[in-house]
């Protein structure tokens, strides 16, 4: 089954088509960076003005490089939410009218499924995914860990009670004084920091708790900042390095202590990184030397024994860990496939409930 996936929920416009939901035959993305460069940010209307100009070169282009053709599309998927909605409005509207006049199915997909799909696109991985998994779903708009027993089925069990984690490293980046987006700018200076210079906070919210928290670690960075202001007129390189490397670590560190501790409490065979910060390889790094060394830091800090060994996985490629549409068709083609296996009658509209994804909603 062939996919065409549209993406438009922030600042990339982005169209794939996927076989089977994890053969990729083209990934199409028009990245609006350059443009929000100049704000330091995304001004919705810049953004959706930019979508009318490039979505439909982006589908013929995707289309193009699969070598196909609308005729030969079996559905088309787009992201029905969460995002910007003078964004999401202009793929919505593409995907439509082509269902309409293709008269073809339309697959509406939450955007956080998307991400979290983007693991399955990996069609030369050697070892099926196993449920029951949890996922650390970490971007600039939503910082989850979901558990999933099987396809389709998710069950909130943390999320944040302020920024997500992208959201930390944009502005923690605007502090320093690096450029949009911030995480890869952060990464990068951290690098070549010592992540040792600073001891940043790590809100681990209790003992029973999969929530997350980073306005404490924003704002120690932003009094480390204003000190070192008041104390040198100015940021050095050096300053800055360590800083990023500090605040990449604690961010990192509370991140993976969550994910293994639920992979702990609910016994799960896989433990999966999604989401834009997931491209960040100080995650991949700490979470995997935790899963090696069996251990992870409880809330205290200390150091908690971690016998089970549960798989890690994160997308096959860096370009699947941001926005694309390719993990859009992805979470389409599995969704569409659980409807029909529980006979449910799927003539897909844009009135199903994309938005609410959970079983469990808070
Ligand atoms: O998934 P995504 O493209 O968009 C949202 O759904 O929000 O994620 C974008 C976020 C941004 O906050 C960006 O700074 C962050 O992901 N990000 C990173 C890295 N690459 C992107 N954060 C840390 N390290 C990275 N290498
Ligand atoms: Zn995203």
């Amino acid at each position: 089954m062939k996919i065409l996936g549209i993406e438009t929920s922030c600042d990339e416009t982005a169209a794939a088509v996927v076989e089977n939901g994890t053969r990729v035959l083209s990934n199409v993305i028009f990245s609006q960076i350059p443009l929000h460069q100049r704000t330091g940010g995304v001004v919705p209307e810049v953004a959706a003005r930019e979508h009318v100009i490039k979505i439909v070169p982006v589908i013929e282009e995707a289309l193009k490089l699969a070598g196909t053709s609308f005729e030969n599309i079996d559905a088309i998927a787009v992201t029905q939410g969460p995002g910007l909605l003078s964004s999401l409005v202009i793929g919505v509207t593409a995907a439509s009218t082509l269902a309409t006049v293709l008269k073809k199915p339309l697959i509406p997909v939450n955007h956080i499924a998307g991400h979290i799909y983007a693991n399955w696109l990996d069609e030369k991985a050697d070892d099926p995914i196993r449920f029951p998994l949890v996922v650390l779903t970490v971007s600039g708009g939503h910082n989850e860990l979901v558990l999933m027993k099987s396809h389709a089925k998710y069950e909130l069990i943390g999320e944040t009670l302020d920024d997500a984690a992208g959201e930390a490293f944009d502005k923690v980046a605007r502090l320093l004084g690096l450029g949009y987006p911030g995480g890869p700018q952060v990464a990068r200076a951290a690098e070549a920091g010592n992540a040792k210079r600073y001891k940043f906070p790590q809100a681990h919210l209790g003992k029973d708790s999969f929530d997350f928290s980073f306005s404490g670690l924003k704002t120690a960075v932003l009094n480390l900042v204003q000190e070192e202001f008041t104390a040198s007129g100015a940021l050095s390189e050096e300053f800055i390095n360590d800083c990023a490397a500090s605040f990449q670590e604690a961010v990192c560190g509370v991140l993976s202590d969550k994910l293994l501790r639920a992979a702990e409490i609910y016994k799960v065979s896989e433990v999966h990184l999604a989401g834009g910060v997931s491209a960040n390889k100080r995650l991949r790094e700490l979470t995997a030397e935790k899963i090696a060394g069996g251990f992870y830091f409880d809330h205290l800090g200390r150091k908690t024994k971690f016998p089970r060994r549960p798989k890690l996985r994160s997308a096959a490629d860096f370009a699947y860990c941001t926005d694309n549409a390719a993990m859009i068709a992805a979470a389409a083609f599995f969704h569409h496939k659980q409807a029909k296996s529980r006979r449910i009658n799927l003539t897909p509209s844009l009135a199903d409930p994309g938005l609410r994804m959970y079983d469990n909603p808070r």
